[in-house]
């Protein structure tokens, strides 16, 4: 059986920091891990993956029933002099900070950006980033849910301030995904695409001030080379018909109690076209483990990193009956 220098074997789930060793990655191979992706990423070894194509959560919509310290702003302002600074990811997850639950979209930006900058160190110099990002408008009183801003009956949710300034003012669209494309950019990476997916069924909104939002990106990055221009694994072949930045899909209803899964027709044509076959894929916030079925019934070694032991069970399912 051949093997990749991925350096990551999963030996238990119950304990995720003992759950890894240094080791191989057969090819073919799935995997799903438990645990922070911020932590995980760091067992990759250097330059070993093709392709990374993920979804994170969204700024201020989810928690996906993990535990959120509510406090957190206030607890940063009374460990700082300068409150008025970011704190880096370690220090707003040692503090019970759940990724997407920032109090200001800055903090948000700023932890993706730091995530992606260490995924770089594992993405071969031929590799592709894909990441799947939506909008959020402001609310100072916004509702955050289990399963999402927009859950309807029973779905939890819990009410937080959020504090106004600069930006962020009352009904504005805060144009997230553009704040983090833009950073990453200052960061070198090359954004090839900004592709559009237009989601045709979003279910109707009470506003009557304002379209509905329809939409999310979907962003292309390559790495920036130190000479010349880049030059990446790309097979046009196997994008939709006309190779359009705007895709119409569907979105799917939530499967094993997700509500954000990935339709496998706007990630199919990602991953063939931004992966070569044997190549390594990896979802970094896999959730249930759409990308990683995807990607392995295509030939692909499929790796991914979930914080939800709940999402990893039904990912492990799901990968299970894909290779039935
Ligand atoms: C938008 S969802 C991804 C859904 C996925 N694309 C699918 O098809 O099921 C984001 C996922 O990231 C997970 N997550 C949040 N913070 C994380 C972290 N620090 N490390 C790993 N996973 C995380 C959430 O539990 C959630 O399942």
């Amino acid at each position: 059986m051949p093997r990749l220098q991925i350096g990551l074997w999963e030996t238990s789930v119950a304990n995720p920091a003992a759950s890894f060793q240094k080791g191989l990655l057969q090819r073919d191979e799935t995997r799903i891990v438990q645990g922070d992706a911020f932590d995980l990423i760091n067992q990759l070894a250097a330059r070993s993956v093709d392709l990374i194509i993920t979804s994170p959560p969204y700024w201020g919509l989810r928690t996906y029933k993990e535990r959120h310290n509510w406090d957190i702003l206030t607890e940063w302002k009374r460990s700082r002099d300068k409150p008025t600074s970011i704190p880096p990811y370690r220090w707003y997850s040692d503090h019970g900070g759940l990724l997407g639950m920032e109090p200001f979209p800055e903090w948000y930006v700023a932890h993706m950006v730091e995530f992606f900058d260490s995924a770089r160190r594992y993405l071969k110099a031929t590799g592709s980033l894909w990441v799947n990002l939506g909008d959020t408008y402001f609310a100072r009183w916004a509702s955050i849910r289990d399963r999402g801003r927009q859950g309807l009956g029973n779905n939890p949710r819990e009410r937080r301030r959020v504090p106004m300034g600069g930006f962020r003012q009352e009904k504005q669209l805060l144009l997230i995904p553009s704040r983090f494309a833009i950073e990453m950019q200052e960061r070198r990476w090359i954004l090839r695409n900004d592709l559009i997916w237009y989601k045709p069924n979003v279910p109707p909104r009470p506003e009557k001030d304002r379209l509905k939002l329809s939409h999310e990106h979907f962003f292309h990055f390559v790495q920036r080379p130190t000479q010349g221009r880049a030059k990446y694994y790309y097979d046009r072949s196997q994008a939709e018909t006309g190779a359009n930045d705007v895709v119409t899909c569907n979105v799917r209803a939530g499967q094993d109690d997700h509500t954000a899964t990935f339709p496998e027709a706007l990630i199919t044509p990602r991953i063939l076209s931004s992966s070569p076959v044997g190549g390594v894929v990896l979802d970094p916030f896999a959730g249930t483990g759409r990308a990683l079925a995807v990607a392995s019934r295509f030939g692909r070694t499929a790796i991914g990193f979930e914080l939800s032991s709940d999402f990893v069970r039904a990912a492990r399912k799901q990968l299970a009956r894909a290779s039935d």
